[in-house]
């Protein structure tokens, strides 16, 4: 009996602070875990399988949704490890989400339609590193009504609590969110198929983005070691067939074998040989610069290891490896102080998801430590960012080489604009995590199955070479320079005049 009234007055509570949450939705959503502390939900299978990365999807909802409001639905989710025993047999899920495929894709569409102008507007007079256009202009859709000046005018309450915040802005959901996983651009999976006959096609998703809004392909390649020999790519995209050709006499043997493991194909959660896989014949897996294609990127995606659950999990866009020589910490929230511990627990934790349960089930390769990722470690090393010919010693623009408008923003990036106070020269980052707290712009909502909410702090990007790796933001949201400015210009609250943000464009684009 005393259990039961206890047990009542318990659902009481909850009803209350339920309510509560209804009213403090900002307090709420910026303590999203704690109000429900004393619900502990039990890792039961049905719990499990409503979160499932593989086995089940909450059909995508399909379209933003349009009454702002703290929507997410719990607090706390329940415990999250991946399901080992699969309960469908691989045929019946494959033939099951190959039916969905079409639906969540244009759900997909439709979100990024809504977000962005998606249109092919190339800038005239720069390109990136080999030559691929850049897209220019902001892409970002406004509110109706709207104008970029009136926005800065306004608080961010204001903007929040009328729901004037451009949907461009919030945090990019993956194409599937409630499964997550790896997903490649199509154009990269095409080669990989046509070099070494293997499949980075999942039968559930296909890529997103559209292509003119993604890094040059293949991209080229600069080595510190060998700076006088420009890209030394020849125009191709590395892999296990070509490697060796292309980089003997170049490379020292540590160099070779680190660059032949980054090209080895290890089991992933969505690629490999059980029955718990996206892709329709059993697969060696996928390699590092599958995604990291020639030590830069290709704008392969994922969603970030080390937030739970899947819901409140970020959606991650591949960064360059170019200049991880000078980086102190390493991924968006991880954190991890050198390139040797990323390159040994990327495959520990980011190819399962940071499961690594599921990885001792579909084979998870444990590089050592003194043979293999300091090898891999050392070639990354030396992967160097693209010439920037009117930058000097202290990364600063040479005014005899740079335009009266890079000039001036360069002077706004180091001044009104306060970009060098988080991305100094010369190699823009300072080595932070920082939180620009973008949730003070939006009241909580789920958008096709993500909790958009408070991110926390983020890992600062390097800025050099940033006209070569759209999309920017650790998860891609943001398709151009230009949106990046304005992006800034309203969360830092800079009030920036059209001549300052288009001199700040000018300036990153000679980075
Ligand atoms: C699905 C594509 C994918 C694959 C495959 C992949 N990575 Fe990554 N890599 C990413 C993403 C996404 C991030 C960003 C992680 C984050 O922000 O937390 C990242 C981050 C990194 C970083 C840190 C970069 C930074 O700026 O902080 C390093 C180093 C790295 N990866 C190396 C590797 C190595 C070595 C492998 C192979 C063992 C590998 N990656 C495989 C997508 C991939
Ligand atoms: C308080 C620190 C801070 C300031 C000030 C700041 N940034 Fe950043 N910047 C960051 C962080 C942190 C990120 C990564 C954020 C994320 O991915 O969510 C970032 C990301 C970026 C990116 C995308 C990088 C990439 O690889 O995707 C660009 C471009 C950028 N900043 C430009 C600017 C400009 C221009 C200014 C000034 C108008 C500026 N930033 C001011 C911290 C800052």
């Amino acid at each position: 009996m005393r259990k039961k009234a206890q047990g009542f007055r318990t659902i009481q509570l909850l009803i209350l602070l339920t309510a509560g949450c209804v009213l403090l939705s900002t307090a709420c959503a910026q303590e999203p875990v704690r109000k429900k502390d004393t619900k502990r939900e039990p890792a039961n299978n049905k719990t499990i399988k409503k979160e499932s990365h593989s086995r089940s999807l909450k059909s995508a909802q399909s379209h933003e949704e349009k009454v702002p409001g703290p929507k997410l639905p719990e607090n706390r989710g329940p415990t999250f490890y991946f399901p080992i025993i699969i309960k469908e047999d691989f045929p019946t899920v494959m033939s099951r989400m190959k039916e969905e495929k079409p639906k969540v894709m244009e759900n997909q569409r439709s979100l990024l339609n809504d977000r962005y102008d998606l249109n092919d507007h190339p800038a005239t007079g720069v390109t990136m590193s080999r030559g691929k256009p850049i897209q220019e202009g902001v892409r970002v859709k406004l509110p109706e009504q709207m104008t970029w000046e009136k926005l800065s005018e306004m608080s961010p309450e204001e903007i929040r609590n009328n729901d004037l915040f451009p949907k461009g802005f919030l945090p990019l959901p993956h194409v599937k969110h409630a499964v997550g996983g790896q997903v490649f651009p199509k154009f990269h999976s095409d080669e990989i198929l046509k070099l070494e006959k293997r499949s980075l096609e999942r039968f559930d998703v296909d890529f997103d983005i559209p292509d003119h809004f993604l890094p040059e392909f293949p991209p080229p390649i600069f080595l510190t070691t060998r700076p006088y020999l420009g890209d030394v790519s020849q125009g191709k995209l590395l892999s296990l067939k070509n490697y060796y050709e292309i980089m003997t006499g170049i490379l020292t043997p540590v160099q070779m074998e680190g660059l032949r493991l980054l090209l080895t194909p290890f089991p992933q959660q969505q690629f490999n040989q059980t029955e718990d896989r996206l892709v329709e014949e059993a697969s060696f897996g996928v390699s590092c610069l599958d995604c990291h294609a020639n030590g830069h990127t290709n704008g392969a995606f994922h969603l970030n290891p080390d937030t739970r659950p899947n819901a409140a999990r970020l959606r991650l866009d591949s960064p360059s490896l170019r200049g991880m020589f000078n980086q102190q910490i390493h991924g968006s929230k991880r954190s991890l102080r050198s390139i040797e511990d990323f390159t040994e627990f990327e495959q520990r934790t980011a190819y399962f998801d940071g499961d690594t349960v599921t990885a001792a089930k579909k084979g998870t390769n444990l590089p050592d430590r003194t043979s293999q990722v300091s090898f891999m470690a050392q070639m990354q090393n030396i992967l160097d960012f693209p010439p920037a010919p009117k930058l000097d010693e202290f990364g600063m623009l040479d005014p005899e080489k740079a335009s009266k408008e890079e000039l001036l923003g360069q002077t706004v990036f180091f001044g009104k604009g306060r970009c060098g106070k988080c991305h100094p020269a010369p190699f823009y980052l300072d080595d932070k995590m920082h939180n620009l707290r973008v949730e003070r712009f939006y009241n909580p909502r789920i958008i096709h199955d993500q909790w958009i909410t408070a991110e926390g702090p983020i890992k600062t990007f390097t800025l050099r070479g940033i006209k070569d790796s759209p999309p920017y933001m650790h998860d891609g949201r943001l398709l151009t320079l230009e949106d990046t400015v304005e992006f800034f210009n309203l969360i830092l609250n800079l009030k920036l005049t059209q001549e300052e943000k288009n001199g700040l464009v000018a300036f990153m684009r000679q980075l």
